[in-house]
């Protein structure tokens, strides 16, 4: 079973940016524990900063992986064309926020996203990419 996690901008400086709303934690070092924790599952990590080289990577692994886990950052409340590749693509995408979006501000209270993706998981952390995966498991495992 392939499950890709997609982190687009910013999501590079997590264990600098912003600790009290993102955490101390590296991503690297959570994506790390979590290949410990699903031996069973080929987990790949791909972050980039630049919309196009998001949507590439949608296209590449939406047909071929059994399950996205997608946080696109500040895309999420922006990008049409972020929405258009998670609707075109086979592979099913959950969303993820670190945080609780909606009780932010009012612009992060929209995600083109959502009503592409088979769910989303906000607020609850980190611990929201390991719900994904795990939800993806039992799915298909
Ligand atoms: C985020 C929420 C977005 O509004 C913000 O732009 C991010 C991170 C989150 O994980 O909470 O970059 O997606």
């Amino acid at each position: 079973m392939k499950i890709l996690v997609i982190n687009g901008p910013n999501l590079n400086l997590l264990g600098k940016r912003e600790p009290d709303i993102y955490g101390c934690r590296t991503f690297e070092d959570f994506f790390q524990e979590m290949k410990t924790q699903f031996p069973q599952i080929e987990l790949e990590y791909f972050q980039s900063n630049h919309e196009g080289a998001l949507l590439d990577k949608l296209h590449e692994a939406g047909f071929v992986a059994d399950g996205i886990v997608l946080n696109a950052g500040a895309f999420t409340h922006t990008s049409i064309a972020l929405a258009d590749a998670v609707g075109a693509i086979t592979a099913p995408v959950i969303e993820v926020h670190i945080s609780n979006v909606h009780q932010r501000e009012a612009f992060r209270h929209h995600s083109y996203l959502s009503a592409k993706c088979v769910g989303s998981i906000v607020g609850l952390g980190l611990e929201g990419y390991r719900l994904a995966v795990s939800y993806f498991l039992r799915k298909n495992g």
